[in-house]
């Protein structure tokens, strides 16, 4: 059966059949998902629950995978999960949720603000692919903004006044945002800010869009107040429902979504259950700013 996508988001997002995620994936078919993300930048996949082996093998079809290496809070024996995968679960290393106060939790609710994933780091992600081992009751959701669109609908005078806007982003940056503050030496010199183009162009659809995402703290020559003033101004309109899909999991789904075109952010889910996410993460093709440092 060939793969079949039909749109399911305002202005983006595509659910997926005719794959069977657990078998080798044809080149015809890998070709086929690459078009389907670059047209709708979030595909849903729905299935039967993947082993860490049989996620990793699709993973690896679609191209090169980015390490989750100090990206987390977890100390080397708290990790579940090898470090090709990002732990997006709520679970310690005995399996159950962590405590209300564990600071792995607090430093993960910053996924609750709308990001863009790996954009702290130097050459920023390509695709995320997000797979649900367990879900909760309720809750929980995640959702998308798309960042082409909302690009298009700035008017001449902002697309004029962001074109060569350069931010810094970094994972304290986002955390400060959710009053997390709580950061070792260690981690301040790991999550050292890098710097990322604030409108960027996608390599195959050419399409201009907003690069934003929490991470980013400061904008180059700009004053922070304003420059944070600028971003929240158009962080909320890039994230007006009409460029928003929201995704209720169920277990088994995978999604992809292309990092480089959208926006995402986890929802608020009931505390005490297991919500179990594994995420595998495709590496970009290189930074959106040439220099890093000035
Ligand atoms: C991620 C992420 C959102 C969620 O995996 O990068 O932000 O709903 N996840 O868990
Ligand atoms: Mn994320």
């Amino acid at each position: 059966m060939p793969i079949n996508i039909r749109q399911i988001g305002p202005c983006f997002a595509g659910e997926v059949d005719g794959i069977d995620l657990r078998e080798p994936l044809s080149p015809e078919d890998a070709q086929a998902i690459h078009d389907g993300m670059d047209k709708f930048a979030v595909l849903v996949f729905h299935g039967a629950p993947l082993s860490q082996e049989e996620h990793m093998a699709f993973t690896l079809s679609l191209g090169e995978i980015e390490h989750s290496i100090g990206t987390s809070l977890r100390a080397p024996e708290e990790v579940r999960l090898p470090p090709t995968f990002a732990d997006v679960s709520n679970l310690g290393k005995d399996d159950k949720p962590y405590a209300r106060d564990d600071r792995r939790r607090l430093f993960a609710i910053g996924n609750r603000l709308w990001h863009s994933d790996s954009s702290f780091k130097v050459v920023p992600a390509k695709y995320s692919l997000l797979h649900a081992l367990s879900v909760t009751s309720s809750g929980g959701n995640t959702e998308f903004a798309y960042m082409p669109a909302a690009y298009d609908a700035l008017d001449d005078e902002m697309k004029a006044s962001i074109e060569d806007l350069v931010c810094e982003h970094s994972q304290m940056y986002s955390r400060e945002q959710v009053g997390f503050f709580d950061f070792t030496d260690e981690e301040r010199h790991r999550f050292a800010p890098v710097r990322q183009r604030l409108v960027r162009r996608h390599p195959t659809t050419n399409r201009k869009s907003l690069y934003l995402s929490s991470h980013a703290g400061k904008i180059l020559g700009m004053p922070v107040p304003e420059a944070r003033l600028l971003l929240r101004d158009l962080t909320e309109h890039a994230t007006h429902e009409r460029f928003v899909h929201v995704h209720k999991w169920q277990v088994g789904d995978l999604v992809i979504w292309d990092n480089r075109q959208t926006m995402h952010r986890a929802r608020a889910f009931p505390e005490r259950e297991r919500r179990d996410m594994r995420r595998t993460t495709l590496a970009g093709e290189g930074p959106t700013v040439a220099r890093q440092v000035a």
